[in-house]
């Protein structure tokens, strides 16, 4: 907790981001993973190995576009960086890790953009709709990856306007999730080069072997792509619940 603590206080984040939340949520997500590391390893190679296979399939090697990079536990990238002439790590925030891990190469850049578009709007009590956001662009990467961070996206405005609008009724807050999860598709889908999509496309509470509930984390907004599926046990008892297990079904894509 001081550990926390300590580092929600010595790591830079642009002041919109610290006030809305995700320095606090990226610092905990690191304590998450450093908990259950060994449980999270499978899915973590696996979304690798499927970034590292869309790669491979990338014949111009310009620049490659991270979105969510987060502290790089899904991120291969030190294979980027050899493969690439330009590595550009997108979040809101960083981790004083990730920057070191940064500084390795010379080729590897840390921009802070929100990519739903959304803060903006958040704080300056517009009608929250996700948009393009401004500075941030696409359009010269011969790969875009977005690893894990698909249902993540409306997670903490949905929190935010909760807390700031309490009178927002749930179904409007459910309309404002899935357009949020929806913007980041289409965004998606409007790149030129190679994208490499890997998203929870089901979350499953379990006793053990036996399935309780089953959620959907994207809110039926589908991404309409095949691609391979594994299991990530993100949250086995107690991490969230005291008496079950959280386990998510991703599927990394790539077109
Ligand atoms: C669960 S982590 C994804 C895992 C990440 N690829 C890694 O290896 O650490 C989600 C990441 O998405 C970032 N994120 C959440 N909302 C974002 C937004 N609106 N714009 C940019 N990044 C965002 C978080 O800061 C976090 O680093």
């Amino acid at each position: 907790m001081l550990i926390e603590a300590l580092k929600y206080l010595t790591t830079p984040c642009p002041a919109p981001y610290r006030r809305i939340g995700y320095l606090k949520e990226l610092i905990a997500t690191e304590a998450r993973f450093k908990r259950n590391r060994a449980t999270w390893q499978p899915h973590l190679d696996r979304t690798r190995a499927v970034i590292i296979k869309a790669a491979e399939q990338v014949t111009r090697k310009d620049t490659v576009i991270v979105l969510g990079a987060g502290m790089l536990a899904d991120i291969p990238l030190d294979r980027l960086a050899h493969a690439f002439g330009r590595v550009r790590l997108v979040d809101v925030c960083f981790l004083n890790e990730t920057r070191r891990a940064a500084t390795f190469y010379s080729n590897v850049e840390l921009e802070h953009h929100d990519v739903t578009g959304i803060v903006a709007p958040l704080l300056s009590r517009e009608v929250p709709q996700p948009r393009l956001p401004s500075g941030l662009s696409l359009g010269d990467a011969d790969l875009v990856i977005s690893a894990n961070v698909l249902a993540q996206l409306p997670l903490i405005p949905l929190d935010y306007l909760r807390r700031q609008r309490p009178s927002i009724d749930d179904e409007e807050l459910e309309a404002f999730a899935q357009a949020i999860i929806r913007s980041h598709l289409g965004l998606l889908e409007t790149c030129a080069g190679t994208v490499c999509l890997v998203t929870e496309v089901e979350r499953q509470i379990r006793d053990g072997e036996r399935l309780v509930e089953s959620v959907d984390p994207l809110r039926g907004v589908l991404p309409d792509r095949e691609g391979d599926e594994w299991v990530w046990d993100i949250a086995p008892r107690p991490e969230l619940l005291p008496d079950a297990d959280i386990r998510n079904r991703v599927r990394g894509m790539v077109w």
